[in-house]
């Protein structure tokens, strides 16, 4: 069966800058930059883009349209013994959708409540009491399926099913064609009149005043080293799968810088949208931004949406901006879901039709764990792990692999040979030395962290269960495979 190609060049840069910017862009970062230094948190930042980012976009750019597979094939094509990494990333991919179409599924509510802003004035007791309905849960003990969150995340699934089924041209590339200009759009119309607001250049001064004794702080580089793989969305699948539907002629170096460079300059974008609202919110309370601010899932549904309550024209601004969040978020998922059908196609032989509506149905149905009382603590520990320990983990070998088991070089020559301009011998360095043991020490420092300080206060119990249990369960389910294939 010939390979499935994308329509056009700007279909698939619009494709890959929408799988890159997605929800991590949007509330991640600023808080992040934020937390790590301000102004100077874009040099950590951007070191990490530099030698990380931008060389393992080409690779992974290069792989996928030399080798011409999803994950799995990709590195089975290596060496059949490395397939298991691949259906390692795409485990990742799975958890990720599932729990990432949840925050959309809020977005998707949040987007309808903004109208008339009825999340209420106490935003944080309405976002973790009356919608979420958090009681005394845990992230084993979940409660029960609450419908006012799963319809959303239906419908988030309905527009991710609709897109993998269309195919490449006619589903993934034509949605990018209409979410990545609306996107662009909604966040220059914010900004526009954000950055207008009285006291949102004490907002942007926060955000980007320099605190240069945090750049001594290894935890600010393992910030900023950490989020560069999960924002660009390498390491985990996906990019192989969109890089392996590039037409023969393709400028592969051009379309990863420009993936990479789009998607930084976004989350700056992002990073100014938001602290121009907090400097404002500050303001308008009289109060401090460091009180104004919260982090994570607490900066877009509850810092927001106080916000958005003081704002001229809450009316449209609000729904703005929860659009802006669905839309970032839709485009990124579509792309965590191609990851996973695309390897079942390759491998099983599917149609399209079929490993969609089977790759999309179970999602569902697992997603539905995250609609329940207990599904924002569930996400919380399951994001952490993945995050943190996984994706890094997957990262730091497919470097070693392709570094020191596989000739890097004859990547570097094939991008070279399709390419206006050429990479250097920077990008082997990059891969073979910088970023290996960037990732090596971060990593080590994340496991033995977490093994002697656990996260978030969770029990032991639901840290080696749905921590440490699911990313061993994942290791061996791609060792399973990765066996069975070989016999075959
Ligand atoms: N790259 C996507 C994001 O940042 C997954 O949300």
């Amino acid at each position: 069966m010939k390979r499935e190609q994308w329509g056009s060049r700007a279909g698939f840069i619009l494709a890959a800058v929408g799988s890159a910017i997605g929800l991590g862009n949007i509330w991640r970062f600023p808080y992040m930059a934020y937390e790590n230094g301000g102004g100077a948190f874009f040099i950590p930042y951007l070191f990490a883009m530099i030698t990380a980012g931008i060389p393992f976009m080409i690779m992974e750019f290069g792989m996928g349209h030399k080798y011409r597979g999803s994950a799995p094939r990709t590195f089975a094509k290596l060496n059949q013994k490395y397939e298991w990494l691949g259906w390692f990333q795409v485990m990742i991919a799975a958890v990720i959708a599932v729990y990432y179409v949840a925050v959309i599924g809020w977005a998707i509510s949040y987007f309808s409540m903004s109208f008339s802003q009825s999340w209420g004035q106490d935003t944080n007791a309405y976002f973790f009491s009356e919608y979420l309905q958090l009681g005394d849960n845990s992230p084993s003990k979940l409660g029960s399926i609450q419908w006012h969150i799963a319809i959303p995340m239906l419908l988030a699934w309905a527009i991710t099913f609709a897109a993998i089924f269309g195919g490449v041209k006619s589903g993934i590339e034509r949605a990018s064609k209409i979410m990545m200009p609306l996107l662009f759009i909604m966040v220059i119309a914010l900004i526009g009149r954000m950055v207008f607001l009285p006291g949102a250049l004490d907002g942007l001064n926060y955000l980007f005043q320099p605190d240069f004794s945090k750049i001594t702080d290894p935890k600010v580089w393992s910030a900023a080293y950490g989020q560069i793989f999960f924002t660009l969305s390498v390491g985990f699948a996906i990019m192989l799968a969109y890089s392996s539907y590039l037409p023969e002629k393709s400028d592969v170096n051009n379309n990863a810088f420009m993936t990479v460079l789009i998607n930084c300059g976004f989350s700056i974008i992002a990073g100014i949208l938001i602290f121009s609202v907090l400097g404002y919110m500050a303001q308008e309370q009289g109060k401090p931004l460091t009180e104004v601010v919260s982090a994570g899932v607490g900066l877009a549904f509850v810092t927001i949406p106080a916000a958005i309550n003081l704002l001229p024209i809450p009316y449209i601004l609000g729904p703005l901006f929860f659009l802006a969040l669905v839309v970032a978020g839709l485009s990124s998922h579509i792309s965590i879901i191609e990851a996973v059908t695309s390897a079942f196609i390759d491998k099983l032989n599917w149609s399209r039709r079929k490993a969609a509506s089977v790759v999309c149905g179970s999602g569902l149905i697992i997603s539905m764990a995250f609609a329940t009382n207990g599904g924002l603590l569930l996400l919380d520990l399951v994001d952490y792990f993945i995050n943190n320990i996984a994706l890094l983990a997957s990262c730091l070998i497919e470097l070693l692999i392709m570094g020191w088991l596989v000739k890097l070089a004859d990547i570097r020559s094939h991008v070279n040979a399709v390419s206006e301009f050429t990479v250097g011998k920077w990008f082997e360095i990059c891969l073979r030395f910088v970023s290996p043991a960037f990732l090596v020490v971060i990593l080590g420092t994340n496991i033995i962290n977490t093994l002697t300080d656990g996260y978030g206060g969770y029990a032991q119990s639901d840290l080696l269960l749905l921590g440490w249990g699911l990313i061993a369960a994942m290791l061996v389910v791609g060792i399973i495979i990765n066996k069975s294939s070989k016999e075959a």
